[in-house]
C-alpha cells in the first residue's frame, strides 16, 4: 500500500481553498492508504509571525482538520515540531540539495521580495518539505497546484540522495491534485490564501459566508445582468464544483451561459450548498473547541506513531551516510 503524506501551515485559518485543493482529498485518501497529515509549524516560522498566537493557531488547525473529517483512527495527524527527526533529516538533505534550485523556487522569490532581510530558513523551506515526505518514504502527496515546484525539487533531492547513498531507498513522491487545484480568492485574481485575506474560512458562519460571497468576483467579461457568462473562467463555478452536486453544476453552467441567471442567483445556490456542506464541520469543530485536552491527546498519539516510523528511516539514513552509531540508536 502506497504511503501518503501531506502538510499544512498553521499560519492562518483553514479556508475553502485548502479544503477543496487538498484536505477534502486527505479525508478520502485515509480510507484507501496509510496516511500521515502534518501541521507544519517549523515551516510557519520561516516568515514573520506572531509567537504569542502560533500555539493557538496550531491547535486551531488541528481542530479544523479533525472537524473536516480526518479520523485519528484511520490516519496519523501530528505537529511537525513534535517529531524532531524532521529537522535532522532536513539537515542531512541540505547536503545534497543544489543551491541554485532553491534560489529558483518561485515561492521563495515571491516571499523573499516582500522581506527586507531574508532568513536562510526561507531558502531552506523546500528542503524541510522534502524531509517531511521522505522521512516516511511516502510516495503520494495530495496538494494544491502551488506545491508542484516543491514536489519537483523533492524528487530531485530524493534522486540525488539515492544516487549517492543507496539506489531507490527514497521513493520519488508524486503529487495528487484535485479538480480544484487552484481556487482563486474572492477578489478573483490571486490564489485564495491565508496571508491575502481573500478567503472563506471553513468555519465561517452562514451569515459571513453570504456576506463574503455576495461581492466576490465572477467572470470579468460579464458586465451587465443580460451578458452571458463563461463558467469555465469563473471562480464561483470552480467553488460550485467543490460544493454543489453534478446536476446543480450543470444547471448553473447552462443558466450562466444563457444569462438565465445573474451572478447573484448563482451565488445564492452556491451559498446554500456550501453552508449545508460546512454545517457538520462547524458542529464538530465546536465540540473539539470545547475539549482542547482531547485534541492535545490526539496530537500526542499521532506524534508517537509518526516518530516510530521516522526513527526507522533516520537510522537507515544515518547508517548509509556513514554516521557513527551512538546514543540515539
Ligand atoms: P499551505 O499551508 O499553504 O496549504 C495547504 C494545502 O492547501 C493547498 N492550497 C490550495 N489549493 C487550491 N487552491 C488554493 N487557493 C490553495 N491554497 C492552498 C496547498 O497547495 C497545500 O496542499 N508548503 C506547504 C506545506 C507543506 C507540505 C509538506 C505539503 C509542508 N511540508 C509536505 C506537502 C508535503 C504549504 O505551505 O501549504
Amino acid at each position: 500500500m502506497a504511503r501518503v503524506f501531506s502538510g499544512i501551515q498553521p499560519s492562518g485559518e483553514l479556508h475553502i481553498g485548502n479544503y477543496l485543493g487538498a484536505v477534502q482529498n486527505w479525508v478520502r485518501l485515509q480510507h484507501q492508504h496509510e496516511c500521515l497529515f502534518c501541521i507544519v509549524d517549523l515551516h510557519a516560522v520561516t516568515q514573520p509571525y506572531d509567537a504569542a498566537t502560533l500555539r493557538q493557531r496550531t491547535l486551531d488547525m488541528a481542530i479544523g482538520l479533525l472537524a473536516a473529517g480526518l479520523d485519528p483512527e484511520r490516519c496519523i495527524v501530528f505537529v511537525q515540531s513534535h517529531v524532531p527527526e524532521h529537522s535532522e533529516l532536513n539537515w542531512l538533505l541540505t547536503t545534497v540539495t543544489p543551491l541554485g534550485e532553491l534560489e529558483r523556487q518561485t515561492q521563495f522569490k515571491d516571499k523573499a521580495q516582500r522581506l527586507e532581510s531574508v532568513p536562510a530558513g526561507l531558502l531552506n523551506y523546500p528542503v524541510l518539505q522534502a524531509a517531511d515526505v521522505l522521512l516516511y518514504r511516502a510516495s503520494l502527496v495530495p496538494v494544491g497546484e502551488d506545491q508542484l515546484q516543491h514536489l519537483e525539487l523533492m524528487r530531485e533531492i530524493a534522486r540525488r540522495w539515492n544516487t549517492r547513498y543507496g539506489a531507490a531507498f527514497f521513493p520519488e513522491p508524486q503529487a495528487l491534485l484535485t479538480t480544484a487545484k487552484r481556487v482563486l480568492g474572492l477578489d478573483g485574481h490571486a490564489k485564495m490564501s491565508k496571508s491575502l485575506g481573500n478567503t472563506i474560512g471553513l468555519l465561517d458562519s452562514p451569515e459571513l459566508i453570504w456576506e463574503k460571497l455576495k461581492p466576490a468576483a465572477t467572470d470579468p467579461a460579464r458586465v451587465t445582468r443580460k451578458d452571458p457568462g463563461n463558467p469555465d473562467i469563473c471562480n464561483i463555478f470552480t467553488i460550485h464544483q467543490g460544493f454543489s452536486p453534478p446536476e446543480t453544476q450543470k444547471q448553473v453552467a447552462t443558466n450562466c451561459r444563457t444569462a438565465a441567471w445573474g451572478c447573484l442567483d448563482c451565488k445564492r445556490v452556491l451559498a446554500d450548498n456550501m453552508i449545508a456542506a460546512l454545517a457538520p464541520i462547524r458542529e464538530r469543530a465546536a465540540q473539539l473547541q470545547a475539549d482542547p485536552a482531547r485534541v492535545h491527546a490526539t496530537l500526542r498519539r499521532g506524534a508517537a506513531k509518526a516518530r516510530a516510523l521516522a526513527r526507522d528511516t533516520l537510522a537507515e539514513v544515518r547508517r548509509r551516510m556513514g554516521l557513527l552509531e551512538g546514543a540515539t540508536d
